[in-house]
């Protein structure tokens, strides 16, 4: 396959192009909880999601400052990365759009500080927000993990905007 070069001037970004870079990069999947107004459930599909440390344990992940939830994550200081298994597509894609009624007819339970977790997932990480670094278009949140759990749930993978079930082990 061709590559295809670019390169980066201060007036000019090709925002389509770099974001197809970006979608080389195969991730994981999450949405990323927290508690709204009036204690009502908030969550968003996210892919920035990465491990920093052990000792102490960090985790970090990045929310576009124009996200309507983003006033959420911002005023409640905690928040649950759910690790989303490869049969939540549809949950996923309920989470990657607007909507005031995300958790409709979806279980939930209250986790750390409240915060929804989500049934179903190959991994659960419940966190206090330890900092948060504006950056750009996004705010990257760096989480104290105070709770996990995880299991031996397939993951969704997400690779060049479509999503996918894990391969083979080489
Ligand atoms: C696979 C996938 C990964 C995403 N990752 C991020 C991300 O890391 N950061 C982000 O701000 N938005 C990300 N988004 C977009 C948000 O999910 C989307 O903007 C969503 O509408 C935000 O929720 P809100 O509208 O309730 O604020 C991603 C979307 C998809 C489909």
């Amino acid at each position: 396959m061709d590559a295809c070069a670019h390169e980066v001037r201060p007036s000019h970004v090709d925002h389509a192009s770099l974001r197809q870079a970006f979608g080389c990069f195969a991730t994981g999947v999450t949405v990323i909880t927290t508690l709204g107004d009036w204690d009502a459930p908030v969550g968003i599909t996210i892919n920035s999601f990465s491990s920093v440390s052990l000792d102490p344990p960090l985790i970090l992940w990045s929310l576009s400052l124009r996200a309507p939830s983003s006033g959420a994550f911002q005023r409640h200081d905690g928040f649950a990365v759910n690790v989303m298994s490869d049969d939540a597509k549809h949950v996923v894609e309920r989470f990657a759009r607007p909507s005031p009624d995300k958790f409709r007819d979806l279980a939930w339970t209250s986790g750390f500080m409240g915060v929804p977790l989500l049934n179903d997932v190959v991994a659960t990480f419940e966190c206090r927000t330890e900092s948060r670094i504006p950056k750009g278009d996004h705010e990257i949140y760096i989480g104290r993990v105070e709770r996990f759990s995880s299991t031996e749930r397939r993951p969704l993978v997400f690779h060049r905007g479509s999503f996918r079930t894990l391969g083979e082990a080489l």
